[in-house]
């Protein structure tokens, strides 16, 4: 797939197909996330990538939206420190950010489907992960190919007016 088409066709997949996702591809969705931006290259992350199904079911259980967690070819945790103050989780958030879209365009490139599912409960998602102490889950991206329909360029994506979005040289 070419960039653009990777952009214009992803979209939030939270139903899979049973198929699962080629080890290089998964890495390669991996690594878009390992490389991604951050401030000052602090590289605030680390992810922990689950394929197991049992795993993946307890996994699905750390927020009561996740069910499609369970389901998915592999769930990827994005794990930063737990830290208290606001300016390193405003930080750590942004960055996550960049990170979670690399890896979400790279899986699109692949015909890869992927959602976010939020954490709820940290206290299970560590257990489940065996988190070291003083780390904590920010959010777990769910990967599969999509069971409804191959991911293509969507030609409607359901967003704001782009003449509304985008100023120029001034509001
Ligand atoms: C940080 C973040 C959290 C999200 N959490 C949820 C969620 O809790 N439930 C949900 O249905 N979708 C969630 N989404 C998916 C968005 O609703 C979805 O990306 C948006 O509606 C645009 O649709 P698209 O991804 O198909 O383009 C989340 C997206 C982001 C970026």
């Amino acid at each position: 797939m070419e960039t653009w088409d990777a952009i214009t066709s992803r979209r939030n997949v939270r139903q899979f197909a049973s198929r699962q996702i080629p080890e290089e591809m998964l890495q390669q969705i991996l690594e878009a996330g390992r490389r991604a931006p951050s401030s000052r290259n602090w590289q605030p992350w680390d992810f922990v990538v689950v394929t197991d199904r049992e795993q993946l079911r307890e996994l699905s259980k750390v927020w009561r939206g996740g069910a499609h967690v369970a389901d998915s070819a592999a769930t990827v945790a994005l794990v930063v420190d737990d830290s208290d103050d606001q300016k390193v989780r405003e930080r750590q958030q942004y960055d996550l950010g960049q990170a979670s879209m690399g890896m979400m365009i790279a899986a699109a490139d692949g015909g890869v489907g992927s959602g976010h599912s939020a954490v709820a409960d940290q206290a299970l998602a560590r257990q489940v992960l065996g988190l070291p102490e003083g780390k904590r889950v920010a959010l777990l991206i769910d990967l599969g190919y999509p069971a409804d329909r191959p991911l293509k360029p969507i030609r409607n994506p359901g967003r704001r007016p782009f003449a509304e979005v985008v100023h120029r040289d001034r509001w």
